[in-house]
């Protein structure tokens, strides 16, 4: 099976986590778009969606599916979002494209999270994946000096603007031992929007597919 093939897989193990009237936290990515194209058959069986880019809002409004602010919303019962690397602690890098932010304020105002991802993303200890640290752009060489300093080599992902606003550093070559303990110390750096690192409120489930079927790991 290949990689988009394990991603659609985990998808539709998802789907069947979703249950009639829910309103349902959406999160952003490949992975992701799978879910939202599932959805859309059970369009008429959920309230509606809270997204966590404008690129998932659109493919849901396209999908029929009902897009809703989170201020309007409340407390999701389930929110299903990607990862771009994940322990089977269940704590994860995310980011990669560019929406964490919005991805943290969702599973934060979430119940469940579940998480789905192929199992070429299962990893013993999160930093093979560069860490994507949202910045406020006025503050982004202080923030990359330190990370540097945390003993990362940041990138700037040039041409590339959050849908906040912001830009985004990608952190290569972090070891991450203590996920929760390094998320805290990013999170405080003045100029930090959010840290790809989600730990502290990791997933609740997560979901791998691979050759053999799909895989649920518990927290
Ligand atoms: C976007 C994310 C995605 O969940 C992550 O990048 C995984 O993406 P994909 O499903 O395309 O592999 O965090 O900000």
């Amino acid at each position: 099976m290949n990689a988009d093939a394990k991603k659609r897989a985990a998808a539709l193990a998802a789907l069947e986590l979703v249950e009639d009237g829910m309103l349902v936290g959406v999160g952003t990515g490949s992975t992701v778009n799978h879910f939202i194209a599932a959805l859309a058959g059970r369009r008429h069986r959920v309230a509606g969606a809270v997204s966590s880019s404008e690129a998932s809002s659109r493919l849901l409004r396209t999908a029929g599916i009902e897009v809703l602010e989170l201020n309007d919303a409340g407390d999701l019962a389930l929110y299903v979002d990607g990862a771009d690397e994940a322990t089977r602690h269940l704590d994860l890098i995310k980011g990669g494209g560019g929406a964490l932010t919005r991805e943290k304020i969702v599973a934060a105002a979430s119940r469940r999270f579940i998480c789905i991802i192929d199992d070429s993303k299962l990893v013993p200890m999160l930093g093979r994946f560069p860490l994507p640290v949202e910045v406020i752009p006025m503050a982004r060489s202080l923030v990359a000096r330190r990370l540097v300093g945390l003993g990362g080599q940041p990138v700037y992902r040039q041409g590339f603007t959050t849908d906040n606003g912001n830009v985004i550093l990608d952190v290569h070559n972090l070891k991450i031992p203590d996920p929760a303990a390094l998320e805290a110390e990013i999170g405080l750096l003045a100029g930090v929007v959010a840290v790809g690192l989600f730990a502290r409120r990791g997933a609740d489930l997560l979901l791998v597919a691979g050759d053999d079927g799909v895989h649920t790991l518990k927290r």
